[in-house]
């Protein structure tokens, strides 16, 4: 694996394993850096919720790579040229030609973002005593799935959960699971099988060909629909290149073919996939695309823009084709490589192998002394947003629920995601957030936990507000100076 993936990567005379912009930066934007002493009152106003960070006051966002994804010269020209008409927008025309091209499908579904197809999909497929098996959950589909009282079986791998491994593809199902799963359930109640590409709350971890071709021989005997959920492909489609045994030479258009080629439907966030907004679901198949039209127009606006605007719309038709550049997939990948490399070789825990979506800190191990009911991933990325300026994502129990008791359901991991939106930060940059992740390790004791001051029923991360257990934010920011001086 180590090999097909340097193989890629254009080598440097001395040696070092360095990643290479192959892009040049030709529109910025100013970045403020703002002293430990004000980040500190920033984050007591954010509620110790990074959602609620005012961007003026971050200095890198690594929140996440939804929507701010840098954009292309070429997606920002058609942005110019985009014909605003309700119906039958050309723009649209050109889309759907993009989607015929690129995913290879017929038959497309506009909406505003992802979410907005996750809940047209579940309307039209989940219902009571019904089940979704699925690599991992993401928020958003499983929130959809049951709200329509459907269940979620996750039948993830064993390798899956462990945070330190060099199995290529944690985003894999297990076949035996899954053949349970369709024993316990009964094939008629399996809604559809779900696929996540570059799993998302695992790590943005791909899955195999090879897997996903064995899915989908399962469910075709079954006959059980297979939902691919393509908003994080590029970077699967990357990883199945470089570390799938007989991919490497294959062409990305010719491997992405046969991944929906497995599928009967798929879905995706444009906020991700095409660095645009927006989203969509693609078929081949005429009755699945009936059975989801109608929502289309009541939900998210006519068929031919979906809630999207057509400037949009056209970026999104650009952003597709250039999900077939190896430069343009390759290049989100490489520079997590690079972060998670360092750091592992510092033996500080974090993912591994590195995934496609960001840098993700294991909160458990890193702050094993918090309990998980004090929301060690939640702690640390506030005492990160601190000792940084860097704003990233729980991704632990924060991000789970209560059970019917009022008690916390224990995430499986506690996760802290540094996403890196695509082509968006500098190699310095990288090294930054690398040096203040190295300081905050060796600091990690001064560390406490948090708990919630409001704490809303649904999906609560998003917009609840908690408080550090103690004083140990004054003691974190008292050592940053210690060791900095008047640094920023
Ligand atoms: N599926 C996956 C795999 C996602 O990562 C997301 C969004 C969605 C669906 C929903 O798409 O945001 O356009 O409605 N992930 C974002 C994130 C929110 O930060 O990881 P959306």
């Amino acid at each position: 694996m180590e090999n097909f993936e340097q193989l890629r990567t254009v080598k440097f005379y001395s040696g070092e394993v360095t990643p290479l912009e192959m892009h040049k930066v030709r529109v910025v934007q100013k970045l403020n850096l703002l002293p430990i002493e004000e980040r500190k009152e920033s984050i007591f106003g954010a509620g110790f919720n990074t959602f609620l960070l005012q961007n003026k006051d971050v200095y890198l966002d690594m929140l996440t790579d939804s929507g701010t994804n840098a954009m292309s010269d070429n997606q920002v020209a058609a942005m110019s040229v985009a014909d605003d008409s309700y119906a039958g927008s050309a723009s649209y025309t050109k889309l759907e030609k993009a989607i015929s091209d690129v995913f290879n499908q017929k038959f497309f579904l506009p909406v505003h973002q992802g979410r907005a197809a996750e809940h047209i999909i579940a309307k039209s497929f989940c219902k009571p005593g019904t089940v979704v098996p699925m690599n991992y959950h993401f928020t958003t589909t499983k929130a959809h799935i049951e709200m329509m009282g459907s269940a979620v079986e996750e039948i993830y791998t064993d390798e899956a959960l462990k945070t330190k491994s060099s199995f290529p593809f944690k985003g894999n199902m297990d076949i035996n699971k899954l053949n349970k799963v369709i024993e316990k359930w009964g094939a008629e109640n399996v809604a559809y099988i779900r696929f996540e590409a570059g799993t998302n709350l695992i790590g943005g971890q791909p899955f195999s060909m090879a897997n996903l071709r064995e899915v989908s021989a399962i469910a075709k005997t079954h006959g059980i629909l297979v939902l691919m959920d393509i908003s994080l492909i590029n970077e699967n489609l990357y990883f199945i290149k470089v570390r799938e045994e007989g991919y490497q030479n294959k062409p990305i258009k010719d491997i992405l073919h046969e991944m929906l080629s497995y599928t009967d439907f798929s879905y995706f966030s444009g906020r991700k996939v095409s660095c645009t907004r927006g989203g969509g679901i693609c078929t081949n198949n005429h009755d699945i695309y009936m059975k989801m039209r109608d929502w289309v127009p009541l939900y998210e606006g006519f068929l031919t823009y979906g809630g999207m605007s057509v400037r949009e719309i056209e970026a999104m038709a650009v952003g597709l084709y250039e999900t077939l550049d190896f430069n343009v997939i390759s290049h989100s990948p490489t520079f997590i490589k690079y972060l998670v490399d360092a750091l592992d070789k510092r033996e500080i825990p974090v993912i591994t192998p590195s995934g496609g979506l960001g840098c993700h800190l294991d909160a458990g191990q890193f702050l094993s002394h918090i309990p998980q009911t004090q929301y060690p991933a939640g702690a640390l990325a506030a005492a990160m947003y601190i000792c940084s300026g860097i704003r990233g994502m729980e991704r632990g129990t924060i991000s789970s629920v209560r059970d019917e008791n009022g008690d916390d359901v224990l995430a499986d991991v506690e996760l802290l995601r540094l996403a890196f939106p695509r082509r968006v930060f500098t190699l310095s940059q990288v090294k930054y957030a690398e040096d203040r992740i190295q300081w905050l390790y060796d600091n990690r004791h001064l560390v406490g936990g948090l708990e919630w001051t409001e704490e809303p029923p649904v999906l609560r991360f998003f917009v609840g507000k908690l408080k550090p257990i103690g004083d140990w934010v004054d003691k974190l920011v008292a050592k940053f100076r210690q060791d900095f001086g008047d640094s920023l």
